[in-house]
């Protein structure tokens, strides 16, 4: 029945722009949330994650379960509290930035249904970091214990890439208290020059900076890197370790693939494109490094998240598998890795 539902919906969403598509879901999951979150259960089929009694321990926090959403879905911290109910049990909200920014011109957001891909140049449009961190700060004491939120930090468009340390040290700062993990993204291909922030001379600034902010802090979150899957393993043999000796606490595997929309448009590719590549630097990772990976990029079967765990990640997050898949498949996922 819930298959046959979900067909519906999905029939309906995939006609409008993708956009648009997204605003729906969210307005949909904020009204599931305004009845008590008993529609997001009866769509997802999850159990509600505070009856569940295992958890596992990442970074010294206790998870719920290892699935989570992928950054870019809930920017602004705006359907957390309809996550738990939807099968998740942690969120990374943002990219968030210091200030806020309309992002790119639209369209910017694109479906490639054969290949279950997801195109995006959405460029960190956001309320930036002040009003995201006082919805956060609104939405946490109804959170469930063991579900976990992080926050992925990034840089405004218009903050020149030698002060971009500043900036994630800025929007971290608002995070004080709120955050389980924080993620520094210098990954994303749609902020001009981002990805050229991939280097140690350029991080090292900017994880003593994020560092140095939290130190002042009465709880340190765990501070992770998110990378680009095109990072080859000799760029990563000289990266990880240096960043691990400066602060880095764990890894965020791996953003989108950089390519072009059939309009010639830059922007990065989701889903399917990228199962083979995240999986392969997973791989690499895990012999770089003891720490925690979280993995991310074409999960879009079970058997597809098994490998992620069985390639040595502690943690799986999703994002274009949750638009193809539907609502039963963050808990379908969080059933087969318990
Ligand atoms: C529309 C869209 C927006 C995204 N925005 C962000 C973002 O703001 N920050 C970020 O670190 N990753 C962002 N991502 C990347 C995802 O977090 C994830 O790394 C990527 O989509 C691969 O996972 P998937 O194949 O499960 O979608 C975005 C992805 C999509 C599709």
């Amino acid at each position: 029945m819930r298959r046959f539902l979900w067909g519906i919906v999905k029939a309906v969403l995939f006609r409008l722009d993708a956009e648009q598509a997204h605003h729906v879901t969210t307005a949909l999951i904020r009204i599931g949330i305004r009845f008590g979150g008993w529609p997001l259960r009866i769509a997802s089929g999850a159990p509600a994650l505070r009856q569940s009694k295992k958890s596992i321990s990442v970074f010294g926090l206790e998870f719920g379960g290892r699935v989570g959403l992928a950054a870019g879905f809930d920017k602004n911290a705006e359907i957390l509290e309809g996550l738990p109910d939807l099968g998740f049990a942690f969120a990374e909200i943002g990219t968030v930035t210091p200030r806020s920014q309309p992002g790119n011109d639209r369209p910017r957001l694109f479906r490639d249904i054969p290949r279950k891909a997801i195109f995006n140049r959405m460029g960190f449009n956001g309320l930036g970091a002040t009003m995201v961190s006082q919805k956060l700060r609104a939405v946490r004491p109804n959170l469930p214990a063991g579900f976990r939120v992080g926050v992925n930090l990034g840089k405004n468009k218009d903050t020149p890439l030698e002060q971009a340390a500043e900036d994630y040290r800025i929007a971290a700062q608002a995070f004080e208290g709120l955050a389980d993990y924080l993620v520094i993204n210098v990954s994303s291909p749609n902020t001009p020059g981002l990805r050229s922030l991939q280097t140690m001379e350029a991080l090292k600034p900017m994880v003593g900076a994020v560092r140095q902010e939290i130190s002042k802090w009465q709880i340190r979150p765990p501070l992770l890197l998110k990378l680009a899957p095109e990072l080859t393993r000799e760029e990563l043999a000289a990266l990880m370790p240096a960043c691990e000796a400066v602060g880095v606490d764990g890894w965020v595997f791996t953003n989108t693939l950089g390519g072009n929309w059939a309009d010639g448009k830059p922007g990065g590719w989701s889903g399917g494109p990228l199962s083979e590549l995240a999986l392969q630097k997973l791989k690499e990772a895990r012999t770089l490094t003891r720490l925690p990976l979280i993995s991310v990029g074409g999960i879009l079967t079970v058997d597809e998240a098994k490998a992620r765990i069985a390639a040595g990640a502690d943690l799986v997050q999703i994002y274009t598998g949750w638009i193809y898949g539907g609502p039963g498949f963050p808990a379908e996922l969080s059933r087969a890795l318990d």
